[in-house]
């Protein structure tokens, strides 16, 4: 069977030859692929040309957002054959400490699979433990590529509401609701818009697209207000109640980070959920940012991945923004591809896409 994989010293994704896993054993269960989501870690991994392969390994298998259908089971599993199911990215690698949430490990601690040391889900077969692998109710078959993704814009609300409610009082951000600024106009910025709106959260996105752009329509159709970055004005910004309770920063551009500060109320929380892996350094004003920060008693929050709550969450919203936007909803899957045209998928980005995925045959 064949995956598509990254190697060291090469940017180009390419197919490669994999075996086919054995029969599962006691614990396990065998996978295959129906879905896979490409993402912008994929294509990250791929431009470092230093993909973190499995040890021994010269290349790493890619896919970490994936449906998936139980083909068999060994001993001991309660999973039904025929079963939908969804598997988390990340787990803890044997010498973690038991008592550390998966999500919250560092670096060293944890594989994630197709992205650190271990392959990943384009492997149209593929064992897994079942406390890895989240079940999907089949209604949610077209929109369960996306719990992935949703799964870390679920974690940094999650994160946000629980350290309010811990500094302020437990009330806090349910009457009034927080007000919501999204920033970018990806796959975690749209998937950001789903965590607020499933809260009843008021939500502005912004963006560089212009007004009548599909991105900025649909985001529109899902329920957020749409501030195009030309009339923003956030530098021209100066009270401390007027703007937004909740920044979830999904650009990683440092720019955008700064003038949405500018706008971040007192109390206000801004999760940072991009990040420029090429770290790239430009000499910027912090002052204003900062002064705020103090002043406004800001909690500035880098978040990674997902706990097992937020995947929970994420599958949960999934089924109800299906129920109440079925067609917005539907439009986040913008781009397929036969998995035999995949590559392509991993090389270019249809810039007013939000999701693009590959299929698989069976
Ligand atoms: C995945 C996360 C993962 C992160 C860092 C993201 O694309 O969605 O689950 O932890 O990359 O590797």
């Amino acid at each position: 069977m064949r995956a598509i994989a990254a190697r060291p010293g090469s940017s180009e994704p390419y197919f490669v030859d994999a075996p086919e896993p054995p029969e599962p054993g006691p614990g396990e269960v065998l996978c295959r692929t129906l879905e896979l989501g490409v993402c912008g870690t994929d294509r990250e991994i791929l431009a470092s040309k230093q993909p973190w392969t499995p040890p021994g390994e010269s290349h790493l298998v890619l896919g970490h957002e994936c449906l998936a259908r139980v083909e068999a089971v060994g001993d001991g599993v309660t999973l039904e054959v025929g079963s939908l199911v969804t598997p988390v990215v990340r787990r803890a690698r044997p010498s973690a400490d038991p008592g550390m949430r998966v999500d919250m490990l560092t670096f060293g601690d944890y594989v994630e699979r197709g992205i650190v040391e271990e392959h990943g889900f384009s492997l149209p077969l593929w064992l897994d433990r079942p406390e890895h692998l989240f079940l999907v109710d089949p209604g949610l078959k077209p929109l369960a590529v996306f719990a992935e993704p949703l799964s870390v814009a679920e974690k940094a609300v999650n994160e946000a509401i629980r350290l309010q409610t811990a500094r302020l009082t437990p009330e806090t951000w349910s009457d009034p609701p927080p007000r919501v600024l999204v920033t970018g106009m990806g796959p975690i910025a749209f998937a950001a818009i789903l965590a607020a709106r499933c809260r009843n959260w008021p939500v502005v996105i912004y963006g560089r697209d212009a007004d009548d752009s599909p991105r900025a329509q649909l985001a529109q159709e899902l329920g957020a207000e749409y501030l195009p970055a030309d009339r923003a004005a956030f530098d021209q910004h100066d009270s401390f109640t007027g703007g937004y309770d909740l920044v979830l920063e999904c650009t990683g551009a440092e720019e955008v980070l700064l003038a949405a500060a500018h706008v971040l109320n007192a109390r206000g929380v801004m999760v940072w959920l991009g990040a420029d892996r090429v770290g790239r350094s430009r000499s910027l004003n912090l002052a204003n940012a900062m002064r705020r920060a103090v002043v406004g008693n800001h909690l500035h929050l880098g978040s990674v991945n997902a706990a097992p709550r937020d995947f929970a969450d994420a599958l949960q919203h999934l089924a109800q923004m299906q129920a109440s936007h079925p067609q917005p909803m539907a439009a986040l899957i913008s781009d397929r591809a036969p998995f035999h045209d995949a590559l392509a998928q991993y090389q270019n980005r249809n810039k007013q896409g939000v999701k693009a995925i590959v299929q698989y045959e069976k």
